[in-house]
C-alpha cells in the first residue's frame, strides 16, 4: 500500500500520465465475474489506492457479531480507540521532541484564528489570492446525482438491478470489456445535462468572478461546474468527461452528441472504423487520470493560499493526496457532511517527519485545518453571508437552465 503511494507521489510529480498509481496488486484484484469478494482491493483503482484507515474500517465490518457483542464491542472499540488516540498522541510528542522535529513555530500561522471567522477574515484581508477548490460528488448531491459512499442512497448500495460482480465493476475497464452493458444503463440513468448546478457550485464560480479562484479541481463527471459558467480553463476534471468519447481499440474520437444518441437510444456504442467498444473520456479505474491533472497540479498547488475541500470522501486516490500539496501554511477548510482527509495517527506521525500528512482537524498542532460541517450548499451559503457576499452571489443566479433530456 505504501509502495503504491510512493510510487504514486513519484510519478504525480514527476508527471507521467500514464498510469499514475496502480490498483494495488494486479493479481489480487478480481477479473470479471470472479464473484463478488474483492471490491475493498479494488476501490481505488481509479487512480489506485484508498486511505489505509478506511480498508481497515472496512474489514473490520466484515465479522459477525450478535447485537450484545455488538454494543460490547463498540464500547470497548471506543476505549480502544481512546487508547491508541493517546497512546500515538504520545508517542508522537516524543519522538517530534527527541528527534527535535518540533515545528519550534516556522510554519507561518496564516489565520488569525483556526475557525471559519479566522478563514473568512483571511479571504476578507485580500491576502488570499490563490484559492483552489477540490470537489467530489457531495457538492452535486442536491442536484439529485447520488454520491457513491454514502450508507442508503451512495450509487455503490444501489447497483442490484446491474447483476455486478462487486459494485465498482461499474466503473472497471477490463469488466467493460467484456459487459458494457451495465455502464450504458447507468449512464442513461445519469447522463449530464439532465441536471442543474448546485449553491455550491455556484459559490465556485462566485470565487471565480471574485478572481481569486486558481482552479477547481473535481472527481465529478457530471459537468455541472461548466453549466454554472466557469470558464474551461479554471477546470480541472481529475476523473475525465462525458464531453468526449473514443474507441478503447483504435482510439478514433466521437463527439457527445454521437455518444449521447447511442445511449438514449439503449445502444451499445460501437466504433464505425473498427467495431470496438466506444466510451465517453471518464476516467475508469484501471486507468490513467488526463495528463492536465498531472500537469496542473505541479503548478497550481505550490501557488495555493486557500484550499476548500468540498463534498468528497477523499478515498481515491491520487486525487485525495493533492490535499498535502499546498504549501505547509495553507489553510484547508474542508466542508462536508463528515470529517475527511484525516490520515491514520501512526502514518501522520511518521510522514508528519518528512511532509504534511493529512487534515490535522483534530490536532493540538493543528494551525490551518477549519472544518465546517453539513450540507455543502448550506456551509457554503454561510460563507457567503460571512464574507458579505449575498449579493454578488445572487446576481449570479440564472433561472434554472431546463435540463436537455426534458427539453426533447
Ligand atoms: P463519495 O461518495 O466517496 O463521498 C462523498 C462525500 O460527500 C461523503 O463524505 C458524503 O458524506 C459527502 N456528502 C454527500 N452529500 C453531501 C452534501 N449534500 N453536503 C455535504 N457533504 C455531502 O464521493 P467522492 O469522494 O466524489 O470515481 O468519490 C470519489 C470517486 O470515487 C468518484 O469520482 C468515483 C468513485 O469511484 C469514479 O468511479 C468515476
Ligand atoms: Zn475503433
Amino acid at each position: 500500500m505504501a509502495d503504491s503511494q510512493a510510487a504514486a507521489t513519484e510519478a504525480a510529480v514527476a508527471g507521467e500520465a500514464a498510469a499514475p498509481v496502480k490498483a494495488p496488486a494486479e493479481t489480487d484484484t478480481p477479473k470479471p465475474g470472479e464473484g463478488g469478494t474483492k471490491s475493498k482491493e479494488f476501490e481505488g483503482a481509479i487512480g489506485g489506492i484508498r486511505d489505509p484507515s478506511n480498508v481497515e474500517e472496512e474489514e473490520s465490518d466484515e465479522e459477525e457479531y450478535d447485537d450484545e457483542d455488538l454494543e460490547d464491542d463498540d464500547e470497548d472499540e471506543d476505549e480502544d480507540d481512546e487508547d491508541h488516540e493517546g497512546f500515538m498522541s504520545m508517542l508522537q510528542n516524543f519522538i517530534m521532541n527527541k528527534l527535535d522535529l518540533s515545528d519550534h513555530g516556522e510554519v507561518e500561522k496564516v489565520l488569525e484564528e483556526v475557525t471559519v471567522e479566522g478563514v473568512v477574515k483571511y479571504i476578507n484581508s485580500g491576502k488570499c489570492k490563490n484559492v483552489i477548490t477540490m470537489a467530489g460528488a457531495g457538492i452535486s448531491t442536491s442536484a439529485g446525482i447520488p454520491d457513491f459512499r454514502s450508507p442508503g442512497t451512495g450509487l455503490y448500495n444501489n447497483l442490484e438491478k446491474y447483476n455486478l460482480p462487486f459494485p465498482e465493476a461499474i466503473f472497471d475497464i477490463e469488466f467493460f470489456k467484456s459487459n458494457p452493458k451495465p455502464f450504458f444503463v447507468l449512464a442513461k440513468d445519469l447522463y449530464p445535462g439532465a441536471f442543474n448546478p448546485t449553491p455550491s457550485h455556484w459559490f465556485i464560480r462566485l470565487l471565480h468572478e471574485k478572481g481569486i479562484l486558481l482552479r477547481h479541481y473535481t472527481q465529478n463527471i457530471d459537468t455541472l461546474e461548466h453549466i454554472a459558467g466557469l470558464p474551461a480553463e479554471k477546470v480541472v476534471e481529475a476523473h475525465g468527461t462525458f464531453r468526449t468519447s473514443h474507441c478503447i481499440a483504435c482510439r478514433k474520437e466521437y463527439s457527445q452528441d454521437w455518444m449521447k444518441e447511442e445511449i438514449l437510444k439503449d445502444n451499445i456504442p460501437t466504433c464505425e472504423e473498427c467495431s470496438g467498444l466506444v466510451k465517453p473520456d471518464i476516467v475508469f479505474f484501471r486507468e490513467s487520470l488526463p495528463t492536465r491533472f498531472f500537469q496542473l497540479m505541479q503548478t497550481d498547488f505550490p501557488k495555493c493560499d486557500l484550499l476548500l475541500i468540498l463534498g468528497t470522501s477523499l478515498t481515491v486516490q491520487p486525487f485525495a493526496m493533492l490535499i498535502n500539496n499546498v504549501p505547509s501554511s495553507c489553510p484547508r477548510l474542508l466542508i462536508n457532511r463528515e470529517k475527511a482527509g484525516a490520515m491514520d495517527p501512526m502514518m501522520a506521525m511518521l510522514q508528519g517527519m518528512l511532509s504534511s500528512s493529512g487534515l490535522a482537524l483534530d490536532s493540538p498542532r493543528n494551525i490551518r485545518d477549519v472544518a465546517l460541517l453539513g450540507d455543502c450548499d448550506e456551509g457554503c451559503a454561510k460563507l457567503v453571508d460571512m464574507l458579505g457576499w449575498k449579493e454578488d452571489y445572487e446576481k449570479l443566479f440564472t433561472p434554472p437552465k431546463k435540463a436537455e433530456k426534458t427539453e426533447e
